[in-house]
């Protein structure tokens, strides 16, 4: 385990099953027709990853850079894209992949702008929802598994742009932030 984690949450193990269970579930859900994945950097990058290889479906793979955080614990709750281009996905089914839905404001923020720029359909999944309430913020579709309101690391997750390269899910020790 790393110096600077406190406790395992959820374990290398239990994420991997999971994926299998969310890929079956996906593969029933948009089977026969041609999907556009897009992946938030860089919080998605070791899900999208792990969870794709187990969907074999045709599909496009586009990943946007958007920010909610700017590095530190709490949501600034302002969504910036950060890219100058944003995948074409005009009349096209999209599923959007990203780590964690928190206060959502993320999700609704790429969900609204890809439906604006004419996708079909779009679906959300997540890694990690956290339990806690959201007035008139969509759930995610898809979702691996649900946490306390607390601020977690790794598999994506970062603390100033570390840990996101941890295998788990974990706790940061009070004294690495
Ligand atoms: P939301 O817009 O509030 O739902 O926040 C979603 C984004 O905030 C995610 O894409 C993450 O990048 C980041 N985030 C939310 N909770 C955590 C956390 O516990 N650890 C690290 N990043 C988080
Ligand atoms: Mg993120």
């Amino acid at each position: 385990m790393h110096q600077d984690i406190e406790k395992v949450l959820i374990d290398e193990e239990v994420i991997q099953k999971r994926l299998d269970i969310l890929a079956e579930k996906l593969m029933n859900d948009f089977e026969g027709e041609p999907i556009v994945v897009v992946a938030l950097l860089k919080g998605a990058i070791l899900f999208m990853a792990d969870l794709l290889r187990r969907v074999p479906l045709t599909m496009e793979i586009e990943c946007i850079n958007v920010s909610s955080y700017h590095g530190g614990m709490e949501s600034s709750g302002k969504v910036q894209f950060l890219d100058n281009t944003l995948p074409d996905v005009l009349g096209r089914k999209v599923l959007i992949l990203d780590d964690i839905l928190d206060t959502g404001g993320t999700l609704h923020a790429v969900t609204e702008k890809l439906t604006g720029l004419g996708a079909t359909e779009v679906k959300t999944c997540v890694l990690l929802t956290k339990d806690i309430p959201r007035e008139s913020v969509k759930e995610a579709d898809y979702s691996g598994f649900v946490i306390g309101n607390e601020f977690v690391v790794g598999y994506g997750l970062d603390y100033q742009g570390k840990y996101r390269n941890l295998p788990y899910v974990g706790i940061l020790k009070t004294s690495a932030i």
